[in-house]
């Protein structure tokens, strides 16, 4: 039912943790199984230098923030906008259908930690203008 990579990045997840004085945090919660993702990041120069999340969730909400912090690090904040939960299924080698939604959440968490470095350092991310 599920990858080798997904067991591999919910065994061993990479990235786990806070980060202090965080230039952009965002958590998103899904209503319907309960499971919150907090994302942290750390940008110098709209470049994203680290990323570290917290999780309370199930296996693939673990592995897709564990692969996602993955995927945006070294990433500018124009690149991550774009980032979508496709990429993090694929990077996965694939999640069961009922298991996407997980993916889902790394995608918003890392665009709410997205607009809250927009809104404190005061800029314009393409694609986030509308984004509340
Ligand atoms: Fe129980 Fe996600 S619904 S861990
Ligand atoms: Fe809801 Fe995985 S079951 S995030």
């Amino acid at each position: 039912m599920y990858t080798e990579i997904v067991m591999d990045h919910f065994k061993n997840p990479r990235n786990v943790g806070s980060i202090e004085n965080a230039d952009g945090v965002g958590q998103v919660g899904n209503a319907k199984c309960g499971d919150i993702m907090k994302i942290y990041l750390k940008i110098n120069d709209d470049i994203i230098e680290d990323a570290k999340f917290e999780t309370f969730g199930c296996g693939s909400a673990i592995a897709s923030s564990s692969m996602a912090t993955e995927l945006i690090i070294g990433k500018s904040i124009n690149e991550a906008v774009e980032f979508s939960n496709k990429a993090v299924v694929e990077a996965l080698g694939g999640l069961p259908p009922v298991k996407v939604h997980c993916s889902v959440l790394a995608e918003q968490a890392i665009k709410s930690a997205l607009y809250d470095y927009a809104q404190k350092t005061n800029k314009v991310i393409k694609g986030l203008e509308n984004y509340t």
